[in-house]
C-alpha cells in the first residue's frame, strides 16, 4: 500500500513543474492545491481503510511482487488465515509453485511464466495447503501486473490478493457430489422409466430386459430375478444376467425349508445385502459365514412384494470392491423389485384372463354371460349348439328364448344380477326347434365392469339324467309295489316255515354268536327245558362233558354233521346227531346258524347192544373153533391110533391060502377083503390127516406146512414154493393151529379155483410179528362178490384170525392172481428172532 501511495505522490509532483504562475496566485494556487491534496489524502486513507476492511471481510490478504528483489511480500493476514501468528513474511513465485500439488505444478508454472513474460496481465492460482491444525485448506492467488519493463515487457511489479477459499471449495465439492448424485438418480430413473414402458408380455423377455437394465444401471456383474415356486416350496431363478459375457441363465433354486430364515427376512420386505464384512441374519442363512456367493464381492437382495404377498426377489451381485450399497442403489433395487412384482402379477393376470377366455369359449359346458334385463352378452359355442342356434345368433337376445314357459323364466329372476349369490337350478328349457330339454344352470355373479354387472351361467344338459330319474322313480314305484307283494308272500312263507319248524320231528335251534335265538318244541323236549329257558343261552351249555371228542364247549363246526351227547334237564344222557348250516345273510351282518338236532339215543343203544352181541358171538365162535379143533384132534388121533391099528391088525391076519401049485389064487374072497382093508387104511389115514395132521402136534408148524405143500404139489401138479423165516417153534400153539388152518384153506382154494402154475408160501416170525403169505399166479377173483356168494372158506379164515387178534387181507383181481396175508402182532417180540424180515411185496 505504501508503494502505491509513493508512486501517486511522484505523479503529483511532476504536475507542478511545467509553467510557473505569479507568486500570490501561486500561493493561492498552492494553498488550494495543498487543500486538494489533503482531501485526496483523506480520500486515499478512507479508501485504504475500506479496502483493508473489504480484504479482511473477504478473508483476503494483499501481496506484492517485486521483480528486482524476486520476492513475494505477503501481508500478516496471510499467516493469520493459515492459523499462524500474523507476521509479514516473504516468499517467491518458484517456492509458491513448488508448494502446489505435483499434478498442478506444471500448469501453475506455465501460468506464472505467461504473466511475468508479458503474455497475460492477470493470473489466478488455487493452492491446497495444510493449516497449522493439520486441516486442509484452499487458497486463491489472484494477481495483476502493475509495472512492466518498457522494452522487454517483462513484469517488474505485480500486486494481488490471496484468499482462503476453503469454504467455497467445499461448497463446490458438495455441489459436484450433489450434481453427480442427481445425475445418477436421473440415470436410474431413466432406466426405470424405460422399463416401465416395456411390454410385460412375454414375461420371460421382460425379465431379461429388467436384469440387463439393472446390471447396467448399477454396474454389477450379475443381476437375477428369482420367483416363488408354486406351493411356496422355494425360489426359482427365472433369469440371471451375467454382464461379463452378456449371457442369461435360469433354473437355479433356493429351498424355502432349508433357508427358512432367509425367507422370513424376505417377507419383511427390506432390501438386504451380503458382503465380506456385512452380515445380515437372512443373508447369513443363505450365505453361511456372511460371504457373498462365489464370484461376487457383495450382493443386494430386494424382495418383490405385492401387498403382503412375496412374489420373489431381485439379487444384484458385484464382482469387485467392497464399498457396499448406496442409498440410491437400495432405492433403485427396491423400486425395480416393486416394478417387476407388478409386471409378474400383470402377466399372471393376463395369463389367467387368456386362460379364462379360452376356457369360456372352449368349455365343454354351455356358458354365457347374462347382463342387465337378462340379455345374453356372450355365449360359447357349446351353449349355442346345446340350444340349436347358429354362431352368434343368441348374442343380444333376452334369455327368455331359452325357457319352456314364462312361469319358469320369471321364477328364475333371482338367479341373475350382482346381488345373487352362487346359485344352482334345474329347469325345463327349450331348444330353437321347440323341443324341450332339461338343463342344470349354475349362476355366479361377476363384479360390475364397464358394461354393468353380469352373471356367468353354465348350462349342462341333464335330459338323459332327468329321464333316467323319472324312469327310476317309476321303477321305484313298481318295485315298491312288488316289494310289498314279496313282503306279504314272505310273511306267509315265514308263517309256513314257522309251522314246519314247530312241527319238525327233529330239534331245531337258530344260533347267533353261539347263543340260541330260536328253539322249536322238539328241541325243548329233547333237552327238557322250556323255550324261554333256552333263548339267549349258548347251545354248548347243554353239552355233556364228554359229549364230543374235541372240546364240548367249542362252537360246532359249520356245515358239519357230528354225533354228540347232551344232558337232559333230568340228568340223563341224550345222544344226538347234529347238523349245522349257515344262513346266508348280507355282507357285514352277523351270521345266523341253524342247528338240527336229531335224537339218536335209541339207535346208539341198539348199536351198543349190537357191539356187545358181536363180541359175544366172536368169543363163542373162538370157543367153538377151539372145541372143534380139539374134537378134530381127538377124532384124528382115534382114527389114526385106534381104527388104523385095528385095520392094520385085520390086514395082517388076512393071509392068502396056498393053492396046490403053492401060488396064491387070485379072485378069492380073502383077496377082496384085503383090498377093502387096504383102502380103509388109506382113507382112515387121509381122514386123520385132514382132521388134524398128527405131525402138527408131534413135530410142529413147519413140518406140517411142508407136508401140506408137498401134498398140493402132487395133487394139483403145480410148483409150490415154501420159504420160512425165524424160529416158528416159539409161536404159541393156538397161533400154530390158526396159521396151519389158514394155510390149508388157502392152498385148497388155489388148487380148486386158481388154475395157477405156481404158488408161494411165506411163513415167518420177525420183529414181533407172525406173518403168513400165500400168493398164486392164477385167475384171481373179486373178493367183494366172493364174500357175498355165501361161501365159508374165506369167512372161516377171517373168523379164525380175528378170534386170535390178527388181521387177514385178500388182495386179488380177476386175471391178476391172488395174495392172501395174515398178520399177528406177538405180545412180546422174542429176542432170539432172526434179524431178517418178511417182505410181503417180494415177488416169487
Ligand atoms: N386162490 C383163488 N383163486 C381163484 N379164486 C379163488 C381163490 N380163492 C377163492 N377163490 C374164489 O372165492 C370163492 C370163495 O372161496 P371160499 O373158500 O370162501 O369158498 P369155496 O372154496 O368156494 O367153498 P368152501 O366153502 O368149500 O371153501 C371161491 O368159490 C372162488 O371162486
Ligand atoms: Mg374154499
Amino acid at each position: 500500500m505504501f508503494q502505491l501511495y509513493r508512486s501517486f505522490a511522484a505523479r503529483l509532483g511532476r504536475a507542478f513543474l511545467p509553467g510557473r504562475p505569479p507568486r500570490h496566485a501561486q500561493a493561492m494556487e498552492l494553498a488550494n492545491t495543498v487543500e486538494r491534496l489533503r482531501e485526496q489524502v483523506d480520500e486515499l486513507r478512507q479508501a485504504h481503510v475500506r479496502m483493508e476492511f473489504a480484504l479482511r471481510s473477504a478473508h483476503a490478504s494483499p501481496w506484492e511482487y517485486d521483480h528486482r528483489s524476486g520476492e513475494l511480500l505477503l501481508s500478516g493476514s496471510w499467516d493469520a488465515g493459515r492459523g499462524q501468528a500474523p507476521a509479514r513474511s516473504r516468499t517467491s513465485f518458484s517456492a509458491l509453485v513448488d508448494s502446489l500439488p505435483p499434478g498442478d505444478r506444471e500448469q501453475g508454472r506455465a501460468l506464472l511464466d505467461a504473466v511475468l513474460n508479458g503474455l497475460r496481465d492477470e493470473c489466478s492460482l488455487e493452492q491446497r495447503i495444510e493449516a497449522a491444525d493439520a486441516s486442509v485448506r484452499w487458497v486463491l492467488w489472484h494477481g495483476r501486473v502493475v509495472e512492466r519493463h518498457p522494452l522487454t515487457g517483462r513484469a517488474l511489479r505485480m500486486i494481488g490478493i490471496s484468499m482462503d477459499i476453503t469454504d467455497r471449495k467445499r461448497a463446490e465439492q458438495l455441489a459436484d457430489a450433489e450434481k453427480s448424485r442427481t445425475a445418477r438418480s436421473l440415470e436410474l430413473s431413466r432406466v426405470l422409466l424405460t422399463l416401465a414402458e416395456q411390454d410385460v408380455s412375454p414375461i420371460g423377455r421382460f425379465l431379461q430386459v429388467a436384469t440387463e437394465a439393472a446390471a447396467q444401471a448399477l454396474q454389477v456383474e450379475r443381476a437375477g430375478i428369482w420367483l416363488q415356486e408354486d406351493g411356496g416350496k422355494g425360489l426359482v431363478c427365472r433369469d440371471l444376467y451375467r454382464a461379463s459375457d452378456a449371457s442369461h441363465e435360469q433354473g437355479f433354486t433356493v429351498d424355502a425349508q432349508v433357508h427358512a430364515r432367509y425367507f422370513a427376512a424376505l417377507a419383511e420386505g427390506e432390501p438386504m445385502s451380503a458382503t465380506d464384512t456385512v452380515r445380515d441374519s437372512g443373508m447369513g442363512d443363505l450365505f453361511p459365514g456372511g460371504r457373498a456367493p462365489r464370484g461376487a464381492a457383495s450382493t443386494l437382495d430386494a424382495p418383490m412384494r405385492l401387498g403382503a404377498r412375496l412374489l420373489g426377489v431381485i439379487r444384484l451381485e458385484r464382482a469387485h470392491g467392497d464399498e457396499g450399497w448406496s442409498e440410491e442403489d437400495r432405492q433403485f433395487a427396491q423400486t425395480l423389485a416393486r416394478m417387476v412384482a407388478h409386471a409378474v402379477a400383470d402377466s399372471e393376470r393376463n395369463e389367467a384372463q387368456r386362460m379364462g377366455t379360452a376356457l369360456f369359449y372352449h368349455s365343454p359346458a354351455g356358458t354365457a354371460f347374462v347382463g342387465d334385463q337378462r340379455v345374453l352378452l356372450m355365449c360359447n359355442e357349446r351353449m349355442e349348439q346345446m340350444f340349436g342356434y347358429a354362431q352368434g345368433e343368441l348374442k343380444g337376445q333376452c334369455d327368455r328364448v331359452l325357457y319352456h314357459s314364462d312361469e319358469q323364466w320369471l321364477s328364475h329372476a333371482d338367479v341373475f344380477g350382482a346381488a345373487a349369490g352362487s346359485q344352482e337350478r334345474e329347469a325345463q328349457m327349450r331348444v330353437k326347434s321347440g323341443e324341450s330339454i332339461w338343463v342344470l344352470m349354475r349362476g355366479r355373479p361377476i363384479e360390475a365392469g364397464p358394461k354393468g354387472s353380469s352373471t356367468l351361467i353354465s348350462y349342462t344338459d341333464i335330459t338323459v339324467r332327468k329321464r333316467a330319474e323319472q324312469a327310476l322313480e317309476q321303477l321305484n314305484h313298481d318295485l315298491g309295489k312288488r316289494a310289498l307283494q314279496r313282503a306279504r308272500a314272505l310273511t306267509q312263507s315265514e308263517a309256513r316255515f314257522g309251522v314246519v319248524i314247530a312241527e319238525a320231528p327233529v330239534g331245531i335251534a337258530i344260533l347267533r354268536d353261539e347263543c340260541i335265538t330260536e328253539a322249536n318244541p322238539r328241541l325243548c323236549s329233547l333237552l327238557g327245558y322250556e323255550r324261554v329257558d333256552l333263548i339267549g343261552r349258548p347251545l354248548a351249555q347243554f353239552s355233556h362233558a364228554q359229549g364230543r371228542a374235541d372240546d364240548p364247549a367249542a362252537p360246532l363246526p359249520d356245515r358239519a354233521a357230528v354225533e354228540t351227547r347232551y344232558r337232559h334237564r333230568s340228568g340223563r344222557d341224550v345222544w344226538a346227531h347234529v347238523r349245522v348250516s349257515v344262513l346266508p345273510g348280507r355282507p357285514g351282518e352277523k351270521v345266523h346258524r341253524v342247528v338240527v338236532v336229531e335224537d339218536i339215543t335209541e339207535r346208539r343203544k341198539a348199536d351198543q347192544q349190537l357191539r356187545e352181541y358181536a363180541s359175544h358171538v366172536s368169543a363163542l365162535s373162538g370157543r367153538l373153533l377151539a372145541a372143534q379143533e380139539e374134537e378134530r384132534r381127538q377124532l384124528s388121533r382115534e382114527l389114526h391110533d385106534e381104527i388104523g391099528q385095528v385095520l392094520t391088525a385085520v390086514r395082517m391076519v388076512l393071509v392068502p391060502p396056498r393053492s396046490d401049485s403053492g401060488r396064491p389064487a387070485l379072485g378069492e374072497p380073502w383077496y377082496l377083503a384085503r383090498s377093502v382093508v387096504d383102502d380103509a387104511i388109506v382113507r382112515v389115514r387121509t381122514m386123520s390127516m385132514n382132521l388134524r395132521p398128527p405131525v402138527l402136534d408131534d413135530l410142529g408148524l413147519l413140518p406140517a406146512v411142508r407136508e401140506l405143500c408137498n401134498r398140493h404139489r402132487e395133487l394139483a401138479r403145480m410148483a409150490v414154493d415154501l420159504e420160512t423165516l425165524g424160529d416158528l417153534a416159539q409161536l404159541p400153539s393156538d397161533l400154530v393151529v390158526t396159521l396151519y388152518r389158514v394155510c390149508q384153506e388157502a392152498l385148497t382154494n388155489v388148487s380148486r379155483h386158481a388154475r395157477a402154475s405156481r404158488v408161494e408160501v411165506r411163513l415167518g416170525v420177525s420183529e414181533g410179528q407172525a406173518v403168513l403169505i400165500v400168493r398164486d399166479n392164477g385167475v384171481g377173483f373179486d373178493p367183494e362178490s366172493a364174500a357175498a356168494a355165501g361161501r365159508l372158506g374165506i369167512v372161516g379164515m377171517r373168523e379164525r384170525v380175528k378170534a386170535r387178534g390178527g388181521t387177514l387181507d385178500v388182495d386179488s383181481q380177476p386175471g391178476r392172481g391172488t395174495a392172501l396175508m395174515v398178520l399177528f402182532r406177538l405180545a412180546e417180540p422174542p429176542g432170539a428172532y432172526s434179524s431178517g424180515s418178511i417182505n410181503p411185496l417180494r415177488t416169487a
